[in-house]
């Protein structure tokens, strides 16, 4: 059954049309209009990582669009705590759902699913590997800012070694031309296969652990918080936690345009300082997981999003 896994499932013509879908639904995602597209559809959210954003907004995107929405909940209250494998969970929800997001802290977990599932999967994150729906968002985000996803001046910064969504988006970003820059700590860069696989497909890519010298020439500075849940030893963590903090100062030189992404939470990686700039576009971003969202799981179930649905003036 198809999914999405990695952004190797979706040509870059599927992004672009994905994104003017998500575009489209934007007043629904509001509430300003009611499209229930998705009426009679269950969403099982499985997951068995803690999460804000993806779980509430893979929810408030199925609700917003007519359907239900059922949760595996809190992990130490289902059966897994008795020691039911992820397949057997996969074969229960399958059949109790149309279509499934689900995390989890095993990198291939998502893939796992997707093999034994008779309904779509969905990558809401698995382990330090990949989150494709985090990244449909960040380019959502960063198109609606620059009207564009080409040839852009990009820095990603932070955990690169752990952090999943810079894993999926640094992949998407090259295939349009991005300029990627990739700032981090030298024991938390980006693994080496990422950018061996980045540079064989021809990709523009910077290596730095100074982060504040490429403030002038992003279009783009995407955030990142250390994952402290991934060390396998919690000195190591204490070594690099804080390592990069951006506050309003640093952005003396920074273009006009340039935005400030981060997938959130953010633990101390901007200042507060920040929020109050023109720069500062994370809070819209997390909004906009609930269009990215909806978009992907019309899609998925074949639902074709009307090109007719009336702008509620908020524009993208
Ligand atoms: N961006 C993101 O994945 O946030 P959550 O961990 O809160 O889902």
């Amino acid at each position: 059954m198809p999914g999405l896994i990695t952004m190797d499932d979706l040509t870059n013509e599927e992004i672009i049309s994905l994104l003017d879908d998500a575009e489209r639904l934007l007043p629904v995602a509001r509430g300003t209009q009611y499209l229930p597209l998705l009426q009679g559809k269950i969403l099982g959210n499985l997951f068995f990582e803690p999460s804000t954003r993806t779980r509430m907004s893979f929810e408030t995107a199925m609700k917003r669009l007519g359907g239900d929405v059922v949760n595996l909940g809190d992990v130490k209250n289902s059966s897994v705590v008795k020691g039911e494998t992820l397949f057997d969970t996969i074969q229960m929800v399958d059949g109790y759902t149309d279509i499934i997001a689900m995390r989890h802290p095993r990198q291939g977990a998502a893939q796992y699913a997707c093999d034994s599932a008779t309904v779509p999967i969905l990558n809401g994150g698995d382990g330090a590997g990949n989150h494709p729906t985090q990244t449909m968002l960040d380019l959502f985000t960063i198109r609606q800012a620059h009207g564009t996803l080409e040839n852009l001046n990009i820095v990603l910064a932070g955990d690169l070694r752990y952090g999943r969504t810079v894993h999926s988006l640094s992949h998407a970003l090259t295939r349009f031309g991005c300029e990627v820059t990739f700032a981090s700590p030298s024991s938390l860069s980006m693994p080496q296969e990422i950018i061996s696989d980045l540079r064989s497909e021809g990709a523009k890519i910077t290596e730095t652990d100074d982060l504040l010298s490429h403030i002038s020439t992003a279009d783009v500075i995407y955030m990142t918080r250390i994952q402290k849940e991934r060390f396998p030893d919690e000195s190591e963590y204490a070594k690099v936690a804080g390592a990069y903090k951006l506050h309003a100062r640093d952005l003396a030189d920074a273009k006009a345009e340039m935005i400030i992404m981060h997938p959130l939470p953010r633990v101390n990686e901007i200042d507060p300082t920040v929020d109050k700039t023109r720069h500062a576009r994370y809070f819209e971003q997390a909004f906009n997981g609930v269009v990215a969202r909806m978009a992907l799981m019309c899609w998925l179930l074949g639902v074709t999003i009307p090109s007719d649905i009336k702008s509620d003036g908020g524009g993208a």
